[in-house]
């Protein structure tokens, strides 16, 4: 099993909520461990960096100015296969279709408020992980858990 990062930001709709412990506490229950993290503003130039892709779609003016309206909760969780296990945990990106027991299946309604972003996979990780942390932010640390959950 490979250990993986991921980069996991709980959204402004998220912090507004009061939904930070929630999604941090779902995350830690899984067995991930958190590595680094940061609460931040965010201003444009960083939000329109890590939604680059999306660029030019109808919804990334929308989604610029929601990430960009209060502040985030920005980390990088690690763990085995942790892009995948995180994007479990989330849910589908349109919390219509994501399962019951999944953050956003749980708590959301809307693809415009869906509360948490995780990396899709390895590459964009590495690229997100790179645009929010300097690498001495990140933390390497052994847990006592850790034997236990793999
Ligand atoms: P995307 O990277 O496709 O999803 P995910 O966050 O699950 O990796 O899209 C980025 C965000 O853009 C998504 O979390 C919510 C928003 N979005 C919309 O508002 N409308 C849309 O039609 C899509 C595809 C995304």
């Amino acid at each position: 099993m490979a250990v993986e990062r991921s980069f996991v930001m709980v959204k402004p709709d998220g912090v507004q909520r009061g939904l930070v412990g929630e999604i941090i506490s779902r995350l830690e229950r899984r067995g991930l461990k958190l590595v680094a993290a940061r609460f931040m503003a965010v201003s444009r130039e960083l939000a329109e960096k890590h939604y680059e892709v999306h660029r030019g779609k109808p919804f990334f003016e929308g989604l610029i100015r929601f990430i960009t309206s209060g502040p985030v909760m920005a980390m990088v969780w690690e763990g085995p296969n942790a892009i995948e296990v995180i994007r479990s945990t989330m849910g589908t990106t349109n919390p219509v279709q994501a399962g019951p027991g999944t953050i956003r299946g749980d708590l959301a309604v809307d693809i415009g408020r869906n509360l948490v972003h995780g990396s899709d996979g390895p590459d964009t990780a590495e690229k997100e992980i790179a645009l929010w942390f300097r690498p001495e932010d990140i933390v390497e640390y052994g847990r006592a858990a850790d034997p236990w959950v793999v």
